[in-house]
């Protein structure tokens, strides 16, 4: 047998004391839909650090710099007793997810290990704790529900996203629960090789998209309110939504038209996300609330999610839009931040030194199958990856 020195045999049996001692638990372990609340909770921490920090694995099994973001221990009023919890909301990835504990102090802080506003990376030499699995439970339904015009005015186009490509459906009627018609959805979905460059492309930023579902409601009368749902008897339904179809013959139009919104995520992550959002969606759905019966759309001009190339903030932002976005159409146009990397075949010559890398790798594509919007503005890729559409939006 090998013989340690003493002061490694030390260290050895310090690391596995605290990893014994250290105790987290997530409540509840199954969840039904992105937004439920999960608590963690944590006990044990010896020598708490203001830098003891939480991070949010999906999958479970990413390596300890994968974490989708992070939050500080010390955000729990307790933590200098070692003991606290954290609860936050949970977007569906449609992978599982676990939670890591992780002890870091300041003398530890790794100056070129940055986020894009330079603050530090939490450091991973110290796993004080990991939690058993956390799962989304199938059978709720798709989410990242949006509506959109189609090139037809008596139409309606719905999207949504689900974790397989199993035929989906979208059925709809003048009355919630009465479908008088039903139409089966097309699906597309994008693979890591679609993406053009790193993060979008590499083990940090990419994560299954999962399956963009989009279906068409026709032959609808004009301003009328209309009930639907998406999904299928096998897999699960959505709650039942509506909108208010469109009215050429109405001498009024409601519009909200804004840009460079972006998500809010309740943690840390690689890069800066937009708190701004929440307020945006929250007056935005108040409004909509208040016309009542009448038709509105959403008109957001470019620079959507700021995802960049960290694929689970897309699914931050249509599950943040979805109250909005299923009750109207929720119009885009694709902005540097999706689109921008010097290899893209078309830019305006004065975005080249400015924008060079703002769409993080994404090159487009994710942007371009999220959304279907009316008209034909597509510009090829070049690759194999989808066809994207050209930027309007350079802020
Ligand atoms: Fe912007």
């Amino acid at each position: 047998m090998m013989k340690l020195p003493l002061f490694l045999l030390l260290i050895s049996l310090v690391t596995q004391t605290s990893l014994s001692e250290v105790t987290i638990s997530v409540t509840p372990t199954t969840l039904q839909k992105s937004g439920d609340i999960v608590t963690i909770s944590w006990s044990n921490v010896d020598s708490p650090s203001k830098l003891d920090w939480l991070g949010l694995y999906s999958p479970p099994d990413s390596p300890h710099d994968h974490f989708i973001g992070y939050k500080f221990l010390s955000s729990s009023p307790s933590w200098k007793s070692g003991s606290g919890s954290i609860s936050l909301p949970i977007t569906n990835l449609r992978s599982n997810y676990s939670f890591r504990i992780f002890h870091w102090t300041e003398s530890e802080i790794n100056p070129k290990l940055h986020d894009h506003d330079h603050n530090p990376l939490p450091g991973t030499a110290h796993l004080l704790a990991e939690s058993g699995v956390v799962v989304f439970e199938p059978g709720h339904g798709p989410e990242q529900i949006h509506l959109a015009y189609t090139d037809v005015e008596d139409e309606m186009r719905v999207m949504f996203v689900v974790g397989d490509g199993e035929e989906r459906s979208v059925k709809w009627g003048e009355r919630d629960g009465e479908w008088s018609r039903v139409s089966v959805a097309r699906v597309v979905r994008y693979e890591r090789e679609d993406m053009c460059d790193a993060p979008a492309n590499g083990s940090i930023g990419w994560r299954d998209p999962g399956w963009i579902h989009d279906g068409v409601m026709k032959d609808l009368k004009k301003g009328v309110r209309y009930y639907y749902q998406v999904g299928s008897d096998s897999k699960g339904w959505s709650t039942t939504q509506s909108f208010v179809s469109r009215n050429g013959d109405s001498d009024e139009t409601i519009a909200f038209l804004f840009g460079d919104m972006g998500t809010s995520t309740p943690y840390a992550t690689f890069i800066r996300t937009q708190d701004e959002s929440i307020a945006t969606m929250k007056w935005i759905l108040r409004d909509i609330e208040a016309i009542g019966d009448k038709h509105a759309f959403i008109s957001h001009i470019g620079d959507i999610s700021y995802a960049r190339g960290y694929s689970w903030l897309w699914d931050h932002f249509f599950t943040q839009v979805e109250p909005v976005a299923s009750k109207v159409p929720y119009h885009v146009c694709i902005g540097n931040h999706e689109y921008d990397w010097p290899l893209q075949p078309w830019k305006p010559d004065w975005a080249y030194a400015v924008y060079g890398t703002d769409g993080g790798g994404e090159c487009g594509v994710p942007y371009s199958l999220k959304f279907n919007m009316p008209g034909n503005s597509s510009e090829s890729t070049g690759t194999r990856a989808p066809a994207t559409q050209k930027p309007l939006l350079f802020f």
